[in-house]
């Protein structure tokens, strides 16, 4: 049995705590989450503990970056667990405020990302980025880490999360933390809990598809062609919507100039049901 681990949720607390550490001269890490923690959140605790003494994981199911069609109320939760597993991690501290501390009534400002934010996920989701832009920078105020953890599957959010942190000169570094996959190639996703037994065997095509559209890519194939043949792909492995199949400059998400060397990034979006999967890799 693992010790429990201390669960704060006033800001009061959480400076407190954070003072202690500061006059000892540890490091802090933050790893922002929305709970429902899997193998793929607990890496990115474990990326903390190697570059700092302090870990601070953030349970925030963040309303702002939910539209109003979408799984804000059946979002999973599991906060007990949670903290069963975060206990074994060797994580410090639970910083999980409730949505009144977050956002008390009158709270009225908001961060707009622009730039790597355009394009991709606010084609279809136009809130969300603001979103997590605001409730990142408020969980950086009040953590003040030195470093915050980022996992690079949702690599647009970590370029949106890395252009905040340079155009608002805050100060903590961002750390990008490489996808955990399942062993048949699936990201790991709070969201895959959705997927019916048939959806979670078709599940894995996505990684197929987007590796051998890698390999087709290298071997001199042209983006529209791979990008085409990998849309067919996925219709046939069942996922009946496609939002995008994107091919980017990995640094700014502007869609590659031809001619130019620059290193490319996969995006991609897709549904199997109404279970939305995302996924990226570097090309
Ligand atoms: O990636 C997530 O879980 C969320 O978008 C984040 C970064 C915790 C902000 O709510």
């Amino acid at each position: 049995m693992s010790t429990p681990l201390p669960i704060v949720r006033t800001t009061q607390a959480l400076r407190q705590q954070i003072k202690a550490w500061r006059r000892d001269g540890d490091l802090i890490a933050l790893v922002p989450t929305m709970g429902a923690l899997h193998e793929g959140h607990l890496d990115l605790v474990r990326l903390a503990l190697r570059q700092s003494k302090r870990v601070v994981v953030s349970i925030f199911v963040n309303p702002t970056q939910f539209a109003p069609t979408e799984d804000l109320s059946r979002y999973p939760r599991d906060e007990a667990g949670d903290a069963e597993k975060l206990a074994r991690t060797g994580c410090s501290l639970i910083w999980a405020p409730t949505p009144d501390i977050m956002y008390p009534s009158g709270f009225a400002t908001r961060i707009i990302p622009a730039g790597v934010a355009d394009g991709l996920e606010t084609d279809t989701r136009p809130q969300f980025f603001g979103g997590v832009a605001t409730v990142c920078c408020k969980l950086f105020s009040q953590v003040t880490p030195d470093i915050a953890v980022f996992g690079e599957k949702d690599y647009q959010q970590l370029c949106v999360v890395q252009q905040m942190v340079r155009d608002l000169d805050l100060p903590l570094g961002i750390v990008a933390a490489p996808t955990t996959r399942e062993a048949d190639g699936l990201a790991m996703s709070s969201r895959n809990a959705y997927l019916s037994p048939d959806q979670r065997t078709a599940a894995p095509a996505l990684f197929r598809i987007m590796t051998e559209l890698a390999s087709q890519l290298k071997a001199g194939g042209s983006i529209h062609d791979v990008t085409t043949a990998a849309r067919q792909q996925l219709n046939a492995a069942g996922f009946a919507k496609i939002d995008y199949v994107e091919i980017r400059n990995a640094k700014t998400l502007a869609p590659p100039i031809a001619g130019t060397d620059v290193p490319l990034r996969l995006l991609v979006a897709a549904w199997l049901g109404t279970t939305r999967l995302i996924d990226n890799i570097t090309l």
